[in-house]
């Protein structure tokens, strides 16, 4: 039974004010959770309630969130069993009142929802993805770590697209994967160093070299992955989130300024096109814009089978959007984003129906993180085979990673990694 739920403003990983939240039960037990943020936000995701008063943390405090856990929603929950998710989860969504979640906050309401969730794992004995997953979560996903970053996470310094992500898939288990991960990370460090390229880094972790082109990184990290000893495509293969939506421009252009053009939908497919065949590409998350329907559905028809093509601004982890989506076949995946739906059972819902229709379900953190790793246990309690949670670099990133490897290590024998398997689409 719930007795407390205090929240409180903690910096995130941009530091940035965040929401935490501490759900205390009867028993003794405290669990706590501390809800992400991102930068390139999708327009139909749940609101993230900022104080928007300018003199503190230029309008981006989390009080009145804060506020609303601890005035409005613990009185609410107290005394109801932390076991029964999907009805505090309702219960928020009923209490908030709006589709999303404008009034309490996604970023309040997800909070609670994550800390009860842990609170109830405790109380059960269990392990979070147990809890979650049952005895029948064993398989470890491909950890996709994003090792160079463009974009709004390098603040338009470097590559135009924003992130570039190596899959350790051929790997044997996770604790290899993340092995190869970090070893392909360094081998990246020394040939840039090696090119006099800035060895700077972007907000997931990434270095954020200023490139000439958005075909670069590829070259880059192909020639990483050999430095580290590996072989591109057979162990090690790629993914890209161009985040295509924050260079899309309303004329209907993709415009890439580090390559000073601009693309039509048509173009932009065919740039992807030729990547795809001159890279070991295995996904590629939001290569359309959220608002470019039709330019997803001729990607969606040019590459759908060949890659895992995951929607996120487009689909924002919200399941009636995702399935308007399937319906209408414009991707084969769906990116899975705690605080884009802002409560767990919403989220869970959102990644049973892509995997339900065949569709792939990429579980991700956001750019602005903390050390929660929520996102490790629940990738593996899902069964998704896949998640990216930035570099194999910085507190808030290797935290997801360190955790799938102590789930691994406490499955022991029953556990098994994803590898190629991860995919959608077959690896080629
Ligand atoms: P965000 O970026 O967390 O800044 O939104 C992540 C992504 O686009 O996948
Ligand atoms: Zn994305």
């Amino acid at each position: 039974t719930i007795t407390d739920l205090e929240a409180r403003e903690i910096l995130d990983s941009r530091g940035n004010p965040t929401v935490e939240v501490d759900c205390t039960l009867a028993c003794g037990i405290m669990a706590r959770a501390a809800v992400p943020s991102g930068a390139s936000t999708g327009a139909r995701e749940a609101v993230e309630l900022r104080d928007g008063d300018a003199k503190r943390f230029g309008g981006k405090g989390v009080r009145k969130a804060v506020a609303h856990i601890n005035d409005t929603i613990a009185p609410d929950l107290i005394t109801i069993d932390a076991r029964e998710q999907a009805a505090i989860d309702e219960t928020l969504i009923a209490m908030d009142g709006t589709d999303n979640k404008a009034v309490l906050g996604a970023n309040a309401m997800l909070g609670v929802s994550l800390a009860v969730a842990r609170a109830a794992a405790m109380a059960s004995d269990l392990p979070l993805y147990r809890y979650l997953g049952g005895p029948g979560a064993t398989r470890l996903p491909v950890p996709h770590m994003n090792i160079l970053n463009g974009g709004v996470h390098a603040h338009w310094q470097g590559a135009d697209f924003q992130e570039f992500m190596i899959a350790p898939y051929g790997a044997s288990s996770l604790r290899e994967a993340v092995e190869w991960g970090a070893e392909v990370y360094h081998a990246l460090l020394g040939l840039l160093e090696k090119k006099g390229l800035s060895v700077g880094i972007g907000d997931e972790g990434g270095f954020a070299p200023h490139v000439k082109s958005n075909e670069e990184p590829l070259e880059l990290i192909v020639q990483a992955i050999a430095r580290a000893g590996l072989r591109p495509g057979t162990d090690v293969g790629i993914a890209i989130d161009p985040a295509s939506s924050e260079f899309f421009e309303d004329e209907g252009f993709y415009n890439l300024r580090t390559e000073n053009r601009r693309l039509e939908a048509g173009e932009m497919v065919d740039y992807y096109e030729r990547l795809v065949d001159a890279y070991p590409i295995a996904l590629l998350e939001d290569g359309m814009a959220e608002e470019d329907w039709p330019g997803w559905k001729r990607l969606n028809h040019a590459l759908g089978d060949t890659i895992e093509l995951v929607g996120d601004d487009v689909f924002c982890t919200n399941p009636a959007i995702i399935a308007k989506g399937i319906e209408q076949d414009i991707a084969n995946a769906v990116l899975i984003k705690l605080n884009q739906i802002g409560t767990l059972t919403e989220t869970i819902a959102a990644t049973r129906l892509a995997m339900h229709h065949g569709w792939g379900a990429f579980v991700s953190h956001r750019s602005g993180e903390t050390v929660d790793s929520f996102i490790a246990d629940l990738t593996v309690a899902l069964d998704t085979g896949h998640l990216k949670t930035g570099a194999p670099a910085r507190g808030e990133r290797v935290e997801k990673y360190n955790q799938l490897m102590r789930i691994e290590e406490a499955l022991g024998t029953a556990a098994r990694f994803a590898g190629k398997s991860a995919y959608v689409r077959p690896v080629r």
